[in-house]
Protein backbone atom coordinates (compact mmCIF):
# COMPACT_ATOMS: atom_id res chain seq x y z
CA UNK A 1 0.00 0.00 0.00
CA UNK A 2 1.43 3.53 -0.65
CA UNK A 3 1.15 6.12 1.98
CA UNK A 4 0.57 9.83 0.68
CA UNK A 5 0.96 12.62 3.28
CA UNK A 6 -2.57 14.63 3.89
CA UNK A 7 -0.40 18.07 4.58
CA UNK A 8 1.04 20.67 3.48
CA UNK A 9 3.42 20.86 5.96
CA UNK A 10 7.15 20.98 4.10
CA UNK A 11 9.11 20.10 7.26
CA UNK A 12 6.88 17.21 8.35
CA UNK A 13 6.97 15.93 4.73
CA UNK A 14 10.23 16.26 4.30
CA UNK A 15 11.11 14.44 7.50
CA UNK A 16 8.76 11.61 6.08
CA UNK A 17 10.32 11.48 2.60
CA UNK A 18 14.09 11.37 4.34
CA UNK A 19 12.51 7.60 6.04
CA UNK A 20 11.14 6.55 2.62
CA UNK A 21 7.45 7.42 3.79
CA UNK A 22 6.35 9.39 1.36
CA UNK A 23 5.03 7.95 -2.08
CA UNK A 24 3.00 11.15 -2.59
CA UNK A 25 0.97 14.09 -1.14
CA UNK A 26 -2.61 15.20 -1.02
CA UNK A 27 -3.66 18.69 -0.13
CA UNK A 28 -7.30 20.38 0.34
CA UNK A 29 -8.78 23.61 0.33
CA UNK A 30 -9.07 23.63 4.33
CA UNK A 31 -4.81 21.94 4.05
CA UNK A 32 -4.13 25.32 2.10
CA UNK A 33 -5.55 27.24 5.26
CA UNK A 34 -4.00 25.26 7.82
CA UNK A 35 -0.51 25.75 5.80
CA UNK A 36 -1.16 30.12 6.14
CA UNK A 37 1.01 29.90 2.16
CA UNK A 38 0.14 30.57 -1.41
CA UNK A 39 -1.70 27.51 -2.45
CA UNK A 40 0.91 27.63 -6.03
CA UNK A 41 4.21 28.63 -3.77
CA UNK A 42 3.17 25.72 -1.16
CA UNK A 43 2.19 23.40 -3.78
CA UNK A 44 5.29 24.02 -6.24
CA UNK A 45 7.59 23.37 -2.57
CA UNK A 46 5.92 20.19 -2.31
CA UNK A 47 6.43 18.61 -5.82
CA UNK A 48 10.02 19.59 -5.24
CA UNK A 49 10.30 17.03 -2.13
CA UNK A 50 8.41 14.55 -3.78
CA UNK A 51 8.39 13.14 -7.26
CA UNK A 52 5.11 11.08 -6.62
CA UNK A 53 1.60 12.37 -7.38
CA UNK A 54 0.74 15.80 -5.22
CA UNK A 55 -2.84 16.68 -5.33
CA UNK A 56 -3.70 20.47 -5.49
CA UNK A 57 -7.73 20.79 -5.35
CA UNK A 58 -9.73 23.11 -7.84
CA UNK A 59 -12.34 25.28 -5.80
CA UNK A 60 -14.88 25.84 -8.62
CA UNK A 61 -18.37 24.78 -8.67
CA UNK A 62 -18.52 24.52 -12.37
CA UNK A 63 -17.09 22.27 -14.68
CA UNK A 64 -15.42 24.53 -16.94
CA UNK A 65 -13.62 26.75 -14.15
CA UNK A 66 -12.69 23.80 -12.64
CA UNK A 67 -10.98 22.77 -15.98
CA UNK A 68 -9.12 26.07 -16.02
CA UNK A 69 -7.87 25.64 -12.51
CA UNK A 70 -7.09 22.06 -13.01
CA UNK A 71 -4.60 22.85 -16.39
CA UNK A 72 -3.56 25.95 -14.17
CA UNK A 73 -2.84 24.06 -11.23
CA UNK A 74 -1.17 20.53 -13.91
CA UNK A 75 1.07 23.55 -14.43
CA UNK A 76 2.89 23.88 -11.31
CA UNK A 77 5.28 20.11 -11.89
CA UNK A 78 4.63 17.06 -13.88
CA UNK A 79 3.19 15.23 -10.73
CA UNK A 80 0.82 17.39 -9.82
CA UNK A 81 -2.42 15.29 -9.86
CA UNK A 82 -6.25 17.66 -9.93
CA UNK A 83 -7.98 16.89 -7.22
CA UNK A 84 -12.24 17.62 -8.17
CA UNK A 85 -15.15 17.05 -6.23
CA UNK A 86 -16.96 14.02 -6.86
CA UNK A 87 -20.33 16.37 -7.97
CA UNK A 88 -21.73 16.04 -11.70
CA UNK A 89 -19.32 18.85 -12.60
CA UNK A 90 -16.39 17.39 -10.99
CA UNK A 91 -17.20 14.33 -13.22
CA UNK A 92 -17.06 16.23 -16.01
CA UNK A 93 -13.68 18.23 -15.44
CA UNK A 94 -12.03 14.34 -13.95
CA UNK A 95 -13.41 13.14 -17.73
CA UNK A 96 -11.35 16.40 -19.65
CA UNK A 97 -8.50 16.48 -17.30
CA UNK A 98 -7.94 13.00 -17.43
CA UNK A 99 -8.49 12.64 -21.31
CA UNK A 100 -5.71 15.52 -21.34
CA UNK A 101 -3.25 12.85 -19.79
CA UNK A 102 -3.07 14.63 -16.10
CA UNK A 103 -4.33 12.59 -13.06
CA UNK A 104 -7.14 13.09 -11.24
CA UNK A 105 -8.05 13.06 -7.47
CA UNK A 106 -12.02 11.92 -7.31
CA UNK A 107 -12.76 13.60 -3.65
CA UNK A 108 -15.71 13.59 -1.29
CA UNK A 109 -16.46 10.16 -2.44
CA UNK A 110 -19.01 8.35 0.19
CA UNK A 111 -21.05 5.23 -1.74
CA UNK A 112 -20.26 2.65 -4.16
CA UNK A 113 -21.91 4.14 -6.87
CA UNK A 114 -19.89 7.71 -6.29
CA UNK A 115 -16.89 5.27 -7.05
CA UNK A 116 -18.38 3.38 -9.80
CA UNK A 117 -19.47 6.55 -11.87
CA UNK A 118 -15.53 8.07 -11.09
CA UNK A 119 -13.97 5.02 -12.14
CA UNK A 120 -15.99 4.90 -15.38
CA UNK A 121 -15.48 9.24 -16.16
CA UNK A 122 -11.35 8.46 -15.90
CA UNK A 123 -10.48 9.34 -12.29
CA UNK A 124 -6.62 7.62 -11.40
CA UNK A 125 -7.75 8.00 -7.98
CA UNK A 126 -10.67 7.94 -5.84
CA UNK A 127 -11.23 9.33 -2.56
CA UNK A 128 -13.43 7.59 -0.26
CA UNK A 129 -13.54 9.94 3.37
CA UNK A 130 -13.58 6.77 6.01
CA UNK A 131 -13.39 8.78 9.16
CA UNK A 132 -16.40 11.10 8.40
CA UNK A 133 -18.55 8.12 7.62
CA UNK A 134 -17.72 7.16 11.12
CA UNK A 135 -18.07 10.45 12.12
CA UNK A 136 -21.88 9.29 11.72
CA UNK A 137 -21.56 6.45 12.99
CA UNK A 138 -21.73 4.16 9.47
CA UNK A 139 -18.44 2.55 8.32
CA UNK A 140 -15.94 4.25 6.71
CA UNK A 141 -14.00 0.53 6.06
CA UNK A 142 -16.74 -0.71 4.95
CA UNK A 143 -16.75 1.50 2.15
CA UNK A 144 -13.11 0.60 1.25
CA UNK A 145 -13.83 -2.88 1.07
CA UNK A 146 -16.79 -2.89 -1.32
CA UNK A 147 -14.88 -0.53 -3.37
CA UNK A 148 -12.66 -2.98 -3.87
CA UNK A 149 -15.25 -5.16 -4.93
CA UNK A 150 -16.67 -3.44 -7.57
CA UNK A 151 -13.36 -2.39 -8.54
CA UNK A 152 -12.05 -6.01 -9.11
CA UNK A 153 -15.17 -7.13 -10.14
CA UNK A 154 -14.85 -4.96 -13.46
CA UNK A 155 -11.25 -4.56 -13.50
CA UNK A 156 -11.19 -0.87 -13.01
CA UNK A 157 -7.55 0.89 -12.82
CA UNK A 158 -8.68 3.80 -10.64
CA UNK A 159 -6.52 3.86 -7.58
CA UNK A 160 -8.58 3.62 -4.24
CA UNK A 161 -7.32 6.27 -2.01
CA UNK A 162 -8.34 5.55 0.90
CA UNK A 163 -8.83 9.42 2.92
CA UNK A 164 -9.91 11.03 6.30
CA UNK A 165 -7.65 8.21 7.80
CA UNK A 166 -7.41 9.10 11.48
CA UNK A 167 -6.11 6.24 13.30
CA UNK A 168 -2.98 3.38 13.12
CA UNK A 169 -6.23 0.93 13.16
CA UNK A 170 -7.50 2.84 10.23
CA UNK A 171 -4.34 2.46 8.31
CA UNK A 172 -3.97 -1.35 9.28
CA UNK A 173 -7.73 -2.02 7.80
CA UNK A 174 -6.98 -0.42 4.65
CA UNK A 175 -3.71 -2.35 4.35
CA UNK A 176 -6.21 -5.68 4.89
CA UNK A 177 -8.91 -4.92 3.08
CA UNK A 178 -6.57 -3.73 -0.11
CA UNK A 179 -6.56 0.04 -0.49
CA UNK A 180 -4.14 0.97 -2.99
CA UNK A 181 -2.98 4.06 -1.21
CA UNK A 182 -4.18 5.79 2.28
CA UNK A 183 -3.67 9.10 2.64
CA UNK A 184 -2.92 10.58 6.46
CA UNK A 185 -1.39 13.68 8.68
CA UNK A 186 2.07 12.99 9.37
CA UNK A 187 1.15 12.40 13.26
CA UNK A 188 -0.61 9.22 11.95
CA UNK A 189 1.89 8.15 10.02
CA UNK A 190 4.40 8.39 13.06
CA UNK A 191 2.12 6.73 15.30
CA UNK A 192 2.18 3.87 13.44
CA UNK A 193 6.12 3.17 14.96
CA UNK A 194 3.89 2.83 18.60
CA UNK A 195 2.99 0.14 20.88
CA UNK A 196 3.14 -0.36 24.06
CA UNK A 197 4.66 -3.56 24.42
CA UNK A 198 7.46 -1.94 22.68
CA UNK A 199 7.85 0.34 25.36
CA UNK A 200 7.18 -1.37 28.46
CA UNK A 201 10.00 -4.21 26.57
CA UNK A 202 12.39 -1.14 25.88
CA UNK A 203 12.20 -0.08 29.46
CA UNK A 204 13.04 -3.05 30.99
CA UNK A 205 15.72 -3.13 28.54
CA UNK A 206 17.02 -0.18 29.98
CA UNK A 207 17.01 -1.13 33.16
CA UNK A 208 18.98 -4.62 32.52
CA UNK A 209 21.30 -2.41 30.34
CA UNK A 210 22.65 -0.12 32.94
CA UNK A 211 23.05 -2.96 36.03
CA UNK A 212 25.44 -4.78 33.94
CA UNK A 213 27.96 -1.64 33.78
CA UNK A 214 29.20 -2.17 30.30
CA UNK A 215 29.37 0.35 27.54
CA UNK A 216 29.18 -0.05 23.93
CA UNK A 217 30.61 3.23 22.94
O1 LIG B 1 -7.84 13.28 3.11
C1 LIG B 1 -8.99 13.99 3.44
C2 LIG B 1 -8.77 14.69 4.71
O2 LIG B 1 -8.01 15.85 4.55
C3 LIG B 1 -10.00 14.93 5.47
O3 LIG B 1 -9.75 14.45 6.72
O4 LIG B 1 -9.99 14.24 9.13
O5 LIG B 1 -10.83 16.30 7.96
O6 LIG B 1 -12.02 14.14 7.70
P1 LIG B 1 -10.72 14.81 7.93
Amino acid sequence: MKFFVDTADVDAIRELNDLGMVDGVTTNPSIILKSGRDIMEVTREICSITSGPVSAEVVSMNAEAMIAEGRKLAEIAENITVKVPLTWDGLKACKVLSGEGKMVNVTLCFSVNQALIAAKAGATFISPFIGRLDDINLDGMELISDIRQVYDNYGFETQILAASVRSANHVAQCALVGADVMTAPPAVIKALANHVLTDKGLEQFEKDWAKTGQKIL
